[in-house]
């Protein structure tokens, strides 16, 4: 048995690096057919059904004027009841012709059972599910007076997204539906005291990523990894290492000294990627290059996250 595997570890690499470079010009042909292909004709989001979790501020609330000037319906959850109706009446504005205002919060089963049942009830069908809802962290690990006050992260990032999804696939399948699914950069690139939500990020991309294979070809995925972009998670609004949400403003400061997309712009690129059936999205695009860095030099990656980890001041 010994003996197998120190043959394959010798093997098994030439083999696969033969086999890219064979296979690789004819995939980049393909690739760039397909693109084409999905540019020239995307989805037409009219009178579509989509539900979008988190949308009362950010990105959701964005992805919510976005969707409504395409003229599809829409369902909005999150907790804040007064901001969601706000951000209704905007997109009624806009042209959605019928807007639906949940309150729920999505790291509770029930409640998600409960609003896709209240949205395809409502509008008869679901075409997009917007899985965008989260709460960011930025924290030392040991820095955590209990480790259990980092569990809502998952609940809220992690099962929060798979929750509404896991009810909405019956319908998905019916409708041959999109799943939108907001990711983060820190789901695969490190981000200094980012461990925990850095994790929840990462959890996504592998379920998603694992779904789509069981649900292709009829539902589609798209995963989006948002770098930095505008909303109440980066003016500071982050879990604190006490396990409660509140703004801190060093951070606020810092996050807004390096360059930061506009949230109507990361919504437009969301959308046009989702009618396009896009796998992947990473928003602004610049942030793809950390994916090779990781993988060829991630000793630089890991000193360069130690510098920074190092003059970071101290989590409050
Ligand atoms: N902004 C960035 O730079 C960035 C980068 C990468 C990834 N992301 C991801 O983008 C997504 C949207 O965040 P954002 O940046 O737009 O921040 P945001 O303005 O804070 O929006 C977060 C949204 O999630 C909702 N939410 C939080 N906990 C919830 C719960 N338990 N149940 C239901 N809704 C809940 C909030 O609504 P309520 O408080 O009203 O419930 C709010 O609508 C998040 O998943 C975030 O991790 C953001
Ligand atoms: C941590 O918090 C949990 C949940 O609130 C509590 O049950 C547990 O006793 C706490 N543990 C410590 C060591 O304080
Ligand atoms: C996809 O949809 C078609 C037509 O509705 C159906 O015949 C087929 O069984 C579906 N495929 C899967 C894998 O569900």
């Amino acid at each position: 048995m010994k003996l197998i595997h120190k043959l394959l570890n010798l093997v098994l690499p030439l083999i696969t690096l033969l086999a890219i470079c064979l296979i690789l010009p004819f995939l980049s042909i393909f690739r760039f057919v397909h693109w084409i292909f999905r540019y020239l004709f995307p989805e037409n989001l009219k009178g579509k059904v989509v539900l979008i979790t988190g949308a009362s501020s950010g990105i959701g609330e964005h992805l919510a004027y976005e969707y409504a000037q395409k003229g599809a319906y829409l369902g909005l959850v999150a907790r804040r009841e007064d901001n969601l109706r706000e951000v209704a009446d905007r997109a009624a504005q806009l042209g959605s012709p019928d807007v639906l205002v949940i309150r729920a919060d999505v790291s509770k089963v029930d409640q998600c059972k409960q609003f896709i049942d209240v949205v395809v009830n409502h509008f008869g069908r679901l075409d997009h599910l917007v899985c965008n809802a989260g709460i960011g962290v930025h924290c030392a690990f040991e820095d955590a007076p209990n480790v259990t006050n980092f569990v809502q992260v998952m609940d809220v990032n992690f099962w929060g997204s798979i929750y509404p999804t896991y009810f909405a696939i019956p319908y998905l399948k019916r409708f041959k539906g999109k799943i939108v699914v907001t990711a983060s950069v820190a789901g695969w690139m490190i981000q200094p005291r980012g461990s925990v939500y850095c994790a929840s990020k990462a959890a996504l991309i592998q379920f998603y990523d694992n779904l789509r294979v069981e649900l292709a070809p009829n539902v589609s995925i798209t995963i989006v990894s948002p770098g930095f972009v505008d909303s109440e998670l980066t003016r500071g609004k982050l879990l604190t290492k006490r396990g409660e949400v509140e703004v801190d403003p060093v951070i606020r400061n810092m996050v807004h000294g390096m360059p930061i997309e506009s949230t109507v712009e990361c919504a437009k690129a969301i959308v046009a990627a989702a009618s396009r059936g896009d796998k992947y999205i990473t928003e602004p695009w610049w942030y793809n290059v950390f994916y090779p860095s990781r993988i060829l030099c991630p000793e630089v990656v890991d000193w360069s996250c130690r510098l920074v980890h190092s003059v970071m001041p101290k989590t409050p």
